[in-house]
């Protein structure tokens, strides 16, 4: 297990309490305030790896909730209640896979995908608005209604386009940049709820 890798405050909190990534803090944070992920509820959860939004979502599911975790890395999250799907969610066999293992509607999706960075910031906004796009398609295809998404995104020109594509598929939606995002970062996670079907 690599565990999170630098000595900020959350890294440091995360290792103690012993969560895979400092990101666990900003889905935690996320779910608390918007009461996201219930008992009993099969969350997807897109670019999953290592694990760490895994874990919480399994925390808040309980245990007879379960996870479907997609990326094309490993995911190092060992429990019953997990299904591995590993591919590139732009490829429509990755999203029949998440379909066949979903087996029915699910309640909630989460995004935590990010491009590689390439350090030009334009090209970095595009390739992550195209993956948050990405989700908001799976989400459509596998959600049930009155369920729910919560999306990473970088900010940027399209930003927009993207809040508001949440805006038409679900009743509530509004951004967040939790606690836990570095202030260096651009990301901003979308959330929407009461998915319209
Ligand atoms: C920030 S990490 C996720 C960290 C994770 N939420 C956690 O708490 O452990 C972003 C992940 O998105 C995945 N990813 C990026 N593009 C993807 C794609 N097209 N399909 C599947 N996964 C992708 C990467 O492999 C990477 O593991």
């Amino acid at each position: 297990m690599a565990g999170p890798r630098s000595d900020d405050r959350f890294a440091q909190r995360a290792r103690r309490e012993g969560y895979l990534s400092r990101a666990v803090y900003k889905l935690a944070d996320i779910c608390e305030e918007f009461t996201l992920i219930d008992e009993g509820e099969t969350v997807v959860d897109l670019g999953a790896s290592p694990g760490g939004w895994t874990q919480i979502a399994l925390e808040r599911v309980g245990e007879d909730g379960r996870v479907i975790a997609v990326d094309q890395q490993p995911i190092e999250v060992e429990d019953d209640r997990v299904t591995e799907v590993r591919g590139d969610i732009t490829e429509e066999s990755t999203v029949e896979a998440i379909r066949r293992a979903a087996g029915g509607p699910v309640d909630v999706v989460v995004s935590d995908m990010a491009p590689n960075l390439s350090g030009n910031y334009s090209m970095d906004h595009a390739r992550s608005v195209h993956l948050a796009q990405t989700a908001l398609d799976v989400a459509s295809q596998v959600l049930r209604p009155g369920g729910a998404t919560v999306v990473k995104v970088f900010q940027g020109d399209l930003f927009k386009d993207v809040y508001d594509e949440v805006g038409e598929a679900f009743a509530f939606h509004k951004g967040r940049k939790p606690e836990a995002s570095r202030d260096e970062s651009s990301e901003t996670y979308l959330i929407g709820d009461r998915f319209r079907g």
